[in-house]
């Protein structure tokens, strides 16, 4: 997958494709990048990326001309074009799941007050936003997109993991714990030591029903619940629900 990001201040991002999974899967050349400096593509001679807004209001807005030479050295027509903005689709999994099936992605990072409406409309095919709060630039949200959909190629990291975790069921991942057993007077949950891996399984599942329920319960009322799940939720539900951090899952051992 090619990767290209467009952006005023491109360093922002340079740290994040040069370490640990994303640098791996650059070297085994699963992940393709290229960072763009929109400035590179100003012909005036101050290089001048923004501007005034037609009609007042208060900032300034991305020049259409530098945007539409970037992106047309990019390759972008043909390739799926995303521009990052808080106005946008709000990203979420499927979203990733779909992209990451893409062999080739445009990001364009918005400044100022974002970017003219013509390349929006001439060149961009999909507005994304990663949350309802709003950013300065567009880089940390353009990094939060190619995270979420780099992970998804084949080879990047074990089809194991992307499975158990959170929203791939369409519930939130249960508590994790590794070694020591025993920390100070925190215990890891016995069932989690016993080896019994049916009820290892079903602690899990009962575990991750109740924080879906306290932290996300719209993800529970999507659809119904397939019969062993609903009973364990009735269950979790009659024994207090999740445990807040602080009041924790985690088994206490008298002080030694
Ligand atoms: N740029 C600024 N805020 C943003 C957001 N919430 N999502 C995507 N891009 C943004």
């Amino acid at each position: 997958m090619k990767i290209t990001v467009l952006s005023l201040f491109p360093e922002i991002m340079r740290g994040f494709f040069e370490v640990s999974i994303m640098k791996r899967a650059i070297v085994a050349g699963l992940i393709e990048y290229s960072l763009v400096n929109i400035r590179d593509y100003a012909t005036d001679k101050h290089r001048k990326c923004d501007d005034e807004v037609f009609g007042g209001g208060a900032g300034m807005l991305m020049k259409p001309e530098p945007l539409d030479a970037a992106l047309l050295a990019a390759g972008s027509p043909g390739v799926r074009t995303i521009y990052v903005t808080p106005s946008g689709r709000l990203f979420n999994q499927a979203m990733a799941q779909e992209l990451a099936a893409e062999d080739n992605l445009v990001i364009l990072c918005g400044h100022y007050e974002g970017i003219d409406q013509r390349i929006i409309d001439s060149r961009v095919t999909d507005e994304i936003s990663i949350g309802d709060y709003v950013l300065s630039s567009g880089e940390v949200a353009a990094m939060v997109l190619v995270d979420a959909i780099y992970r998804l190629r084949p080879g990047v990291i074990s089809g194991e993991s992307l499975e158990e975790e959170s929203f791939s069921k369409g519930i939130l991942e249960y508590p994790q714990y590794t070694r020591p057993a025993k920390y100070g007077i925190l215990r890891v949950p016995d069932v989690l030591v016993s080896g019994n891996h049916a009820q290892i399984a079903r602690w899990r599942l009962k575990a991750s029903l109740a924080k879906t329920l306290a932290y996300r319960p719209e993800l529970l009322s999507k659809d119904s619940l397939p019969g062993e799940a609903a009973a364990l939720l009735r269950e979790t539900i009659d024994e207090g629900g999740w445990h807040e951090p602080g009041t924790g899952y985690t088994g206490r051992t008298d002080q030694e």
